[in-house]
């Protein structure tokens, strides 16, 4: 069987199994973790103790996103964890992971044009990862002893809240709200190792489309046949459609939705891309597949996705509607679109990194370059432009940066720019970042580099050194 969907390179969602004839593929069996011992209160003549690993005990509370929770036993949130709850990177302009989103949206909004032209879906990128175990399970269908629900696998703030460890929780409240079509952009969350491929948090897009008999009537109008395609009957469950559903009205959801991926992949990656449909388990759709691509020469899983089960859209009030949703991971969209070979790197505040990023233009073809592991010196120079007459171009400036500081440059930044009134001048910024790939550059070596370059920026370029 091949693997199921997980972020990063190894298979795996925890939400895909146990699943009847196919093969478990992850079971750890950490420890339940006891409540942390309240500690007595440190007085105000006690010298105060180390910071402990995990949030004091002694208020009994968790404090995320503004907002107090009690802690009990089931209480295994990290500090560390809860920093990354602000990064939001999937809505940092010019971070990998927000362009390939914008890439998505905008597919997703030329694919499923309104009546009017306009985009049928909405987005949902806002979303706080805190839900209940509730949305996160029980809405969709996840059996009370199912391993995904193990403490050692997600993050729990208590025994009622946790951090969304998918997209898929904000289905139901979404549905309830009375959307039709609508996708969900947000960071996940699961207890796992770190190394090149897992994280234990990633970026999820979900995507959820619902019709009813009318609807699915009106799409596959005129082709076909001439007797309106019935969505429900009375049978019993096969491995190719739920006991409720009509095999026609299943066999249009699949085909819609495998178009709909499909064309997202080859939006993406190019039309002559190797891919293959994988059969698949999830409690919250049946069928289930999963799409694989290759990837470095081995099949890679892109997405989960599937024919919603009918139980959800009565849970949800629409049980006149069938759907289709699809979960699938930006990081691994991105590692092969950017060519990034880490997942950490996602999280690297580095402007070696991000700064490869910076464009407005989705459709920039960008392939990451290694960044140095050595550190960077920054030097600010500032100076004022030459009077009227004479010409100066921030290019001119960068080309003297290169030509003085070769390859110990690597990057260099207008940050700043004024007109002084009284002294009727320009003035410029610029921002050097010096960094070797080869060694740990001094800030001394750095500083003589820039008092070069300013020379010859004042002696060549005809500036003057504020
Ligand atoms: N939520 C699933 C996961 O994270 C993916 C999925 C979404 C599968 C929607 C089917 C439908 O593994």
């Amino acid at each position: 069987m091949a693997g199921l969907l997980r972020h990063g390179l190894r298979a795996a969602s925890p939400f895909s199994w146990p699943t009847p004839g196919l093969k478990a593929v992850r079971h750890r069996c950490g420890p339940i973790r006891p409540a942390p011992p309240v500690p007595a209160r440190a007085s105000s003549s006690q010298t105060p103790g180390p910071i402990p690993a995990h949030p004091p005990a002694s208020s009994a509370q968790i404090r995320v996103q503004e907002r107090d929770y009690p802690t009990d036993d089931w209480t295994n949130l990290t500090p560390q964890i809860l920093a990354r709850l602000d990064r939001r990177l999937h809505l940092q302009a010019g971070h990998p992971l927000s362009l390939i989103r914008r890439r998505i949206v905008r597919y997703m909004y030329d694919k499923f044009p309104n009546y009017r032209g306009h985009p049928l879906f909405s987005v949902h990128d806002r979303l706080s990862p805190v839900v209940t175990l509730a949305q996160n399970y029980d809405a969709l269908l996840v059996p009370p002893q199912h391993p995904s629900r193990k403490p050692s696998d997600s993050y729990y703030i208590n025994r009622t809240w946790m951090l969304r460890a998918h997209t898929s929780a904000h289905q139901i409240e979404l549905i309830q709200m009375g959307l039709d079509n609508f996708l969900v952009v947000g960071d996940v969350y699961r207890r796992d190792a770190i190394d090149a491929s897992h994280y234990p948090v990633f970026h999820q897009v979900e995507g959820v489309r619902l019709l009813d008999a009318a609807g699915v009537n009106a799409r596959w109008a005129g082709s076909l046949r001439d007797t309106p395609i019935q969505l429900f009957e009375a049978g019993t469950e096969k491995p190719h459609k739920q006991a409720g559903h009509t095999v026609d009205a299943t066999q249009l959801l699949e085909w819609e939705l495998k178009d709909c991926l499909l064309g997202l992949i080859r939006d993406l990656f190019g039309s002559d891309l190797q891919y293959r449909w994988v059969d698949a388990y999830f409690p919250f759709t049946h069928p289930s597949w999963e799409l694989e691509i290759q990837y470095q020469g081995q099949w890679m899983e892109m997405l989960g996705c599937g024919i919603m089960r009918q139980e959800l859209l009565h849970q949800g009030g629409v049980p006149e509607k069938i759907g289709w949703a699809f979960g699938l991971g930006l990081e691994r969209l991105a590692m092969k679109l950017y060519e990034i070979p880490d997942i950490r790197i996602f999280w690297s505040q580095d402007s070696g990194f991000l700064s490869q990023f910076q464009t407005d233009d989705i459709d920039q073809v960008i392939k990451y370059k290694a960044v140095s592991k050595y550190p960077q010196c920054i030097n600010d120079i500032s100076f004022w432009l030459p009077q009227e007459g004479s010409e100066y171009s921030s290019n001119d400036f960068f080309d003297l940066v290169r030509s003085i500081g070769g390859d110990l440059v690597e990057q260099v930044v207008l940050v700043d720019s004024f007109y002084h009134e009284k002294k009727q001048k320009h003035s410029h910024c610029y921002r050097i970042v010096y960094r070797s790939t080869e060694k740990t550059l001094t800030q001394e070596e750095a500083n003589e580099i820039h008092k070069h370059i300013e020379n010859q920026a004042t002696s060549r370029l005809k500036v003057q050194i504020r």
